[in-house]
């Protein structure tokens, strides 16, 4: 049977912590509705005790989006908590995710409280949420650098309370693909209570291997839901790209086996969407959205392409939201691309030999100029029939 993967989107909070990111209310209720469209399971809509901006922000999603749940982050202490679950009052579907560190280095550290004190506080704050809101999600902050018998413990002791979703974060990006998928199969495998819950992955894109981690974390260790954000946005380097992952999971469906919520159509629109807001420019080379992502540039390449577009195209450009994939016009592009394009410009040469003298005058202007467009083929040509 195919397991279904729950994507778990985090712009509105990971998302936002990039510096420059910051969304106001109206903002992030338009980005919602935009993921709402996407279809994502489960929307992070912000920090509700961060601020009464944010309060006002989860609260309005709360109440305006229907189909997909709505979660709010808080800190492991009873105020955050009852100021998350007063911000997803009006929600159809509300999710608490509380969390606290377990790594020493953050215990000792940045909490400064014992392993004991920590284990205490997670329990309690699980059990307080728990009266509030029945699903919960508890996150091990830094949890890839925790020692495993203390980590397993504290997930054991958690589920107990009502935990319903254990999110391990490669919360610094230190991860790599197979240790990582390791350390959360090791984790399911030793806490006895572990199919109580659903198994999560969050990783950071410090090394560029975000997406790869959470593949792992699904894939070798059984993870079935992943937290991502749109554009791959986030603290630092920023969070596994929601693009990535999910057209990662269609494409090799073969390989993941895993069924998605997502309607891939919408992933541009959220992309640009998310850009635009704030302001971070998406790059031409990114994967999926990127405007080079399904442009073809090589002359070699675009004849395989418009003869089949699966020669050098593992996914649709239309599937993900794009017009249409695109032939780039310009000094490496071959006759047959140039061909094509003059047809479907509608523009009618007499023979083979008035292409070729076309096709001679394109690969001369697009040795002095980079990209040649449409409007340059068509003033090429009639210059061509004004000569002639
Ligand atoms: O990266 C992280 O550890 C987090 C947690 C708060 C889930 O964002
Ligand atoms: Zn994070």
């Amino acid at each position: 049977m195919t397991d279904k993967l729950i994507i778990f989107d985090t712009t509105l909070r990971d998302g936002e912590q990039s510096p420059g990111a910051s969304m106001t209310r109206d903002e992030k209720l338009r980005i919602a509705r935009q993921l709402e469209r996407l279809k994502v399971d489960v929307i992070e809509a912000g920090f509700a005790a961060s601020s009464n901006g944010d309060f006002e922000a989860v609260q309005g999603i709360a109440n305006a989006i229907k189909d997909s749940t709505i979660c709010s982050l808080s800190r492991a202490n009873d105020r955050d908590i009852s100021r998350a679950a007063e911000a997803l009052k009006g929600a159809n579907r509300a999710r608490i995710h509380t969390f606290i560190a377990t790594s020493p280095l953050h215990m000792e550290k940045k909490l400064r409280m014992s392993p004991e004190q920590v284990l205490e506080q997670a329990k309690q704050s699980v059990r307080f949420a728990r009266n509030l809101v029945g699903d919960i999600e508890f996150s091990a902050e830094d949890g890839y650098r925790s020692e495993m018998d203390f980590l397993c413990r504290v997930v054991e002791a958690v589920i107990a309370e009502g935990a319903t979703t254990i999110n391990i974060p490669d919360t610094v990006g230190y991860a790599v693909p197979e240790l990582y998928g390791n350390f959360i199969k090791t984790l399911r495998e030793r806490v006895p209570n572990s199919d109580k819950a659903i198994w999560s992955v969050h990783c950071h894109n410090d090394l560029g291997m975000a997406v790869a981690n959470s593949l792992a974390g699904v894939k070798i260790g059984g993870a079935r839901q992943i937290e991502c954000t749109i554009n791959g946005l986030g603290e630092r380097a920023g969070n596994c790209s929601l693009e990535e992952v999910v057209m990662a999971i269609k494409t090799r469906r073969d390989y993941f086996d895993l069924d998605l919520n997502i309607d891939t159509k919408q992933i541009v629109a959220a992309s640009r969407m998310v850009s635009q807001t704030t302001g971070f420019v998406v790059q031409p080379n990114k994967a999926v959205v990127g405007a080079n992502a399904f442009a073809h540039a090589s002359g070699i390449h675009q004849d395989g392409v418009l003869k089949a577009r699966d020669t050098y195209e593992i996914m649709r450009a239309e599937d993900v939201g794009w017009s249409a994939n695109k032939i780039v016009l310009g000094k490496l592009s071959g006759r047959n691309a140039f061909k094509q394009r003059l047809e479907d410009l509608g523009v009618q040469m007499e023979s083979e030999a008035d292409i070729n003298t076309a096709f001679a005058k394109f690969k001369e202007l697009a040795d002095r100029k980079s990209e040649i467009f449409d409007e340059d083929i068509l003033a090429l040509v009639s210059e061509e029939s004004v000569s002639s």
